[in-house]
């Protein structure tokens, strides 16, 4: 995290609400876990959305009956339930939802309870159409879909608080409800709000951030192009500026920020107000952490819920498994390594993509056995039972339109009966062990680098740390993502992907860690600016050219869009630079070179440093000067890993032992360590074809894999997966 303080909440002089939150602090709520039902043991939680108001009642009893057949033990309920809840300002009917969560109960299957309030209902809206966001053009945001409301509207507020106060009042005492699910997805639809009520928000928070109107010139740069502002009520959201135009990029990032911690606010109000009255029961809301969306700052709400659930969808083709598993272990990140709730996943596909692929078969076992080797102690797809209308019916659920008769339902209660398996050999609680390499994942360095104007609109932040990831697993190495705020000076090495903001303090602890004998992999566009956006003069990395030991003058983007430019630059260890390169232009002596361009002589590239180590203090930085994709980076970066000691080749290199029957590229290998000292190893198949893999351990679980006991080894199918415990 890169400014300020944590903060309470409060009610400014004018008596409007303000949002006080500048960005995460230091403390986080303690880890509060839902807890079983009385007279039932502790599993791994496993369910889904569950919607029966969009099914007559006598479908009811069927999906119970379903349910336990699958060995579901939990569902969440009430998602979208608020015209149900109060048809209208002063009437209350909580009747079906009573006898909903009774038969549940009688089931033993838990409750995760919603609070209602992601969806307002129309009479509402209509009663208030103030409380509709407006778009960057200043154009209503109408109902039609869902979350049509402003984040800092108090009078969505008041509505939803009371919708909080009457559920946690009516179901205070019912022993089925074990966890809060506050709201859904904050921010989905409605992250960026351009009304009035966001204006007058956003003028507060930066008086809060900033306190004087200067010191908000001075952060956001307004001498350029005329924007000093003399008073804060001159500061706008970013409307709408015409075609072509380019937004002050300081404000834009602040306006991120700030929207972030808005919404942020109003869950903590929500949270609190149900917290009240139920303050012995644990209360989440569901994050969206994955390779591509970082819509609010994870990280930061990470400190607000008392434990992290995420909702996950796969990206179809060659990165599914990789780019799960990297998602995954970001929110193991997010929350510390204590166990998270996976609330959402799809059983096969989404219907909100171009194309809605379906997953393949075994992929529905594997993916969510991948969520669980990442750290997740529940399992939940959203949703239960296949929509037959609305917007989501081409939704894959856990009961598809097929019915029960179908390989999805068998998957399913497959699903449920593997995960009882691992709930009995005691995975519960079990951490994921820590691993050897950090790839550090910064939330506001993604939105900055999205900006306009930048030397290159073809660079996306989350393609950097998901390259570095699989081409780490390509390299036998799997991986932690660690939050930039998070604990990742604590690992033997550290990829900084495309960090672009770096204030004092980061860099600080950058230089402090490689002193005290850490490895670093500093990429291209890292350590650029501060946390204000200013550029860091001098030379790029400016934030910590001491550390890397080199320094770039100018950029050389790489495209096509122009005849007779250099899309592509070889380098002289076989790979080849795309989207970025860094004309670096000198090296300090301490510095090595370990790959160089091979480019023509006009270019001004040809024999400049592409990849080089620095030796600094005790530990040592690697320094990628250009976008090199998964298998650039993979081999440019293995004999590295060796050289550090940081790959198992190199420790089997090390020990003598050998490298068995695995291809190590073709599996991905996690552990988790229970507190009893077992070991759960999970090995997955990452490639389309059979891998045979060594038992070390007995197995638990097992899904599209043949075990060969005679020789101690198992053969992966694709999307296989086996669990051994040792
Ligand atoms: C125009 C403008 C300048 C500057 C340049 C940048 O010429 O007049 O202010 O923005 O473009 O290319
Ligand atoms: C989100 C929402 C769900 C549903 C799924 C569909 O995660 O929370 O209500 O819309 O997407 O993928």
């Amino acid at each position: 995290m890169t400014t300020g303080t944590a903060d309470a909440t409060h009610t400014d002089m004018e008596g409007t609400h303000t949002i006080m939150s500048i960005t995460n602090g230091t403390r986080r709520r303690p880890h509060r876990w839902p807890q079983p039902l009385a007279g039932l043991r502790p599993g791994i939680w496993y369910g889904g959305d569950y919607n029966p108001e969009q099914w007559p009642e006598s479908v009811w009893d069927d999906d119970i009956r379903l349910m336990r057949e699958a060995g579901v033990n939990l569902v969440s309920v009430g998602i979208f339930s608020w015209a149900r809840l109060q048809p209208a300002p002063d009437r209350w009917d909580f009747d079906w939802l009573d006898t909903v969560i009774a038969k549940l109960g009688a089931a033993g299957i838990a409750v995760d309870l919603a609070s209602a309030t992601a969806s307002p209902p129309p009479w509402l809206t209509q009663l208030h159409p103030e409380i509709l966001p407006r778009d960057a053009r200043g154009d209503v945001v109408w109902p039609g879909a869902r979350q049509h409301w402003r984040p800092t509207s108090p009078v969505f507020r008041e509505y939803a608080l009371e919708m909080c106060r009457r559920m946690a009042e009516h179901y205070k005492d019912s022993p089925t409800v074990v966890a809060w699910h506050v709201s859904n997805e904050y921010g989905c639809h409605n992250l960026y709000d351009y009304s009035d009520d966001a204006m007058q928000a956003f003028q507060q928070w930066a008086r809060r951030k900033y306190r004087t109107i200067d010191a908000v010139n001075e952060a956001w740069g307004t001498d350029f192009w005329a924007q000093r502002m003399t008073d804060f009520d001159q500061i706008l959201p970013p409307r709408f500026i015409g075609e072509g135009n380019f937004m002050n990029p300081t404000k834009l990032l602040d306006f991120k920020r700030f929207s972030s911690d808005a919404l942020k606010d109003i869950f903590i109000a929500e949270r609190d107000e149900l917290a009240r009255i139920t303050p012995d029961k644990p209360l989440t809301t569901n994050f969206m952490v994955s390779g591509t969306t970082a819509i609010v700052d994870y990280d930061d709400w990470g400190h607000e819920v008392d434990f992290v659930s995420n909702d996950h969808y796969f990206t179809p083709g060659a990165r599914h498994l990789d780019e799960l598993a990297y998602s995954a272990s970001l929110c193991d990140g997010i929350s510390r390594k204590d166990p998270w709730f996976l609330m959402e996943h799809s059983t096969s596909a989404v219907n909100w993509r171009q194309i809605n692929y379906r997953k393949y078969p075994g992929e529905l076992v594997r993916d969510s056995l991948a969520h669980v080797a990442m750290g997740a102690d529940a399992v939940c797809y959203f949703q239960w039972r296949q929509s037959s209308a609305g917007a989501e019916k081409f939704h894959s659920s856990m009961v598809p339109h097929a019915g029960e008769d179908s390989q999805v339902f068998r998957d399913v209660c497959e699903l449920g009966a593997d995960l009882g398996k691992l709930t009995s050999a005691g995975l519960l609680g079990a951490r994921v062990e820590q691993a050897k390499v950090a790839v550090v994942f910064d939330a506001q360095s993604k939105w900055a680098l999205e900006h306009t104007a930048t030397p290159t609109q073809a660079l996306q932040n989350w393609t950097e740390p998901l390259d570095w990831f699989s081409a780490l697993l390509d390299d036998g190495v799997t991986a932690d993502v660690v939050p930039v705020a998070g604990p990742w000076d604590t690992y033997e090495a550290v990829v900084l992907p495309t960090v672009y903001l770096m204030g004092e303090a980061m860099a600080d602890r950058v230089r402090q860690y490689v002193r005290n004998g850490g490895k670093v992999f500093v990429t291209y566009a890292s350590g650029i600016s501060d946390d204000s956006d200013h550029i860091w003069l001098g030379g790029y990395p400016g934030a910590i050219r001491d550390v890397v030991g080199i320094r770039i003058e100018e950029f050389n983007p790489l495209g096509s869009d122009f005849d007779g430019v250099d899309a592509t630059l070889d380098l002289d260890n076989g790979t080849v630079a795309h989207d970025w390169a860094d004309a670096v232009s000198s090296v300090d002596d301490s510095c090595e070179v370990v790959a160089r361009y091979e480019a023509a002589e006009d270019t001004g590239m040809k024999g400049v440093p592409a990849v080089t180590v620095n030796a600094f203090g005790n530990g040592y930085a690697v320094y990628v000067g250009c976008k090199l994709g998964q298998k650039g980076i993979a081999t440019s970066v293995a004999p590295l890993l060796d050289r550090f000691g940081l790959s198992d080749a190199s420790a089997e290199k090390a020990t003598g032992s050998s490298a068995g029957a695995e291809r190590s590229s073709a599996i991905m290998k996690v552990v988790r360590v229970a507190e009893s000292g077992q070991r759960f190893t999970f090995l997955f198949n990452r490639t389309r074809e059979e891998v045979r893999v060594n038992l070390a351990g007995t197995p638990v679980v097992e899904s599209f894999a043949t075990i060969d006991e005679q020789n101690h080894s198992a053969v992966l199918k694709p999307a296989g997966v086996i669990v051994l415990q040792s």
